[in-house]
Parts: structure tokens; sequence; C-alpha cells
């Protein structure tokens, strides 16, 4: 009775780690603009965990948009990539600070999509 739960389990696990790590808050509709999008990769060395912290808009400067949207794509597909969070701000809105992170040893390389409304 345990095992097919544990198999299923298991399989989930496995599907979980072995696909890219997006990330996607917020739905983008008819009238949002794109207001930032880049990409952002960092080469991996044995043994360090690399991460990198977007923020927009930039320090110093103002955005005048609520943000509706934010994609988080990860190019790298076979799950060796890094993972997103959103630790400040966000959907609602007029900043959000993304932290990426990658697994021990590995680099990452996301596209950052962020829709807005005026
Ligand atoms: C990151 O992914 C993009 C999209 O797949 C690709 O065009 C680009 O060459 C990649 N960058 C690196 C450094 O691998």
């Amino acid at each position: 009775m345990k095992a097919p739960i544990l198999f299923c389990v298991l399989g989930i696990l496995a599907a979980a780690y072995c696909q890219s790590h997006d990330l996607a808050v917020g739905q983008a509709t008819y009238g949002d603009v794109v207001i930032y999008k880049a990409n952002e990769c960092k080469y991996g060395f044995p043994f360090i965990v690399r991460s990198s912290i977007i923020e927009y808009p930039e320090p110093g400067l103002t955005n005048f948009a609520y943000i509706r949207a934010i994609y988080i794509k990860d190019n790298d597909r076979d799950g060796s990539g890094g993972y997103p969070t959103i630790s400040a701000g966000g959907v609602g809105q007029r900043f959000v600070k993304i932290k990426l992170k990658s697994q021990r040893g590995n680099g990452f390389n996301f596209t950052v999509t962020i829709y807005g409304r005026y």
C-alpha cells in the first residue's frame, strides 16, 4: 500500500530535479508593458555557490509603473541551473528585489522579464 505512494513521491522529486527552475508570479495582460528585461548569468566554480541580486528599479532610480508580472526563465533546461526567489517587493508594488542563487559548483543563466502598468 505504501510503495506506490513512495514511487510517486520519488517520481515527482525526480521530475522536479531534472527541470529548469522557472519562476512566474502575476499575470501580464493586455496593456501591460515590459519594463525590465535582462539576462543574468554567471559561470560555475567548483564548490562555490554563486548568487546575484537584481533590483528593479536600480538603486537611485524611480519606477512609476506598478509591477504586474515577473517571469524568471531558467535557461539551463537540464536542472543544473540556479534558483530564483523574490526577496522584497513584487507584483502590485513598484519595486522588486530578486535573488538568484546557483547550486553548489554550478552557474546559472536566467532571463528576467518584468511587466508593469502605468
Ligand atoms: C544563456 O541562455 C541564453 C538563452 O538560452 C543563451 O542565448 C546564452 O548564450 C546563455 N549564456 C551563456 C553564457 O551560456
